[in-house]
């Protein structure tokens, strides 16, 4: 459903966001995306939403070559395609209904039925009291709960949360991953970006690290390696050093 097929994005200044970075994520898959600051996590959530394109490689996203995309496709990839940004971008002048609202708008949805929609995204994510308010006068898990609810709206295929529990305290961040979680588990895709190793450690899902720009490990091909390796033991042993040694350089990459 989403796949990035070597894919390096130098930036003007001459540096490397991503070097030659390929994976795969299937439809209804929670990703955790971690490493240190500049190592390419938000690089890959612009790339996918068509904010930045690559300096080599492919991305598909369903059916679509996101690099091919035609400008005017843009908005369709941007309904299917639900971000949950770094430094939030909620505007300040607006309450939190017509925060959430603002999608709808550009999107053409008449008012009636956003409303409805609104309405029914701020319940999700425990915001109902809080709709009239602007920005200013809630607390920053309540921003980011606004932030979600913003992605959510459009009810999109995937969801990308760049630093969704970021400066938030422990109790917080996990109801802000309960929220997350609840949305998966009802299908939609989440890759979540996150410098939170508490809650990395203490869910098991899909982990996906990165270093300068590069992936140096992927919990998912560990494992089917780990799998494939299980399986030849059982089949046919006399294999087994052979996939042994292959694995090691895989994942040293
Ligand atoms: N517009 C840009 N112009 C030049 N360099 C950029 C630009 N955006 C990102 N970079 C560089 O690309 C690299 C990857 O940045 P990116 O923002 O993807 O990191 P990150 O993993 O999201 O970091 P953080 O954890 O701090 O959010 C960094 O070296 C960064 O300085
Ligand atoms: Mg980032």
């Amino acid at each position: 459903m989403i796949k990035l097929n070597r894919v390096s994005k130098k930036f003007g200044t001459g540096v490397f966001g991503l070097s030659n970075v390929s994976f795969n994520v299937d439809k209804g898959e929670f990703v955790f995306l971690v490493g240190p600051s500049g190592s390419g996590k938000t690089t890959i959530f612009k790339l996918l939403t068509r904010e930045i394109l690559p300096t080599e490689g492919t991305i598909i996203i369903n059916d679509w070559d996101i690099v091919r995309l035609s400008k005017a496709k843009i908005p369709h990839l941007r309904k299917k395609v639900g971000v949950i940004f770094q430094d939030l971008k909620i505007l300040m002048d607006r309450t939190i209904f017509e925060n959430v609202m603002l999608p709808l708008e550009v999107a053409g949805i008449e008012p009636e039925e956003s409303k409805k929609r609104v309405n029914d995204v701020l319940a999700q994510v425990g915001l109902s009291g809080h709709k009239e308010k602007f920005p200013i006068q809630l607390a920053g898990g309540e921003l980011q709960r606004a932030a979600i609810a913003r992605a959510l709206v459009l009810s999109p295929d995937i969801i990308l949360a760049d630093e969704a529990t970021g400066n938030l305290d422990t109790a917080n961040s996990w109801d802000i991953i309960k929220i997350l979680t609840d949305i998966n588990e009802k299908g939609t895709t989440i890759i979540m970006a996150t410098h939170n190793l508490d809650i990395v450690k203490n869910l098991p899902k899909r982990i996906i690290e990165m270093n300068k720009g590069n992936i140096v490990k992927d919990s998912k091909i560990s494992k089917e390696k780990k799998d494939s390796l299980h399986h030849s033991h059982n089949s046919k042993s006399h294999d087994i050093h052979d996939q042994k040694s292959s694995t090691m350089e895989g994942e040293q990459k």
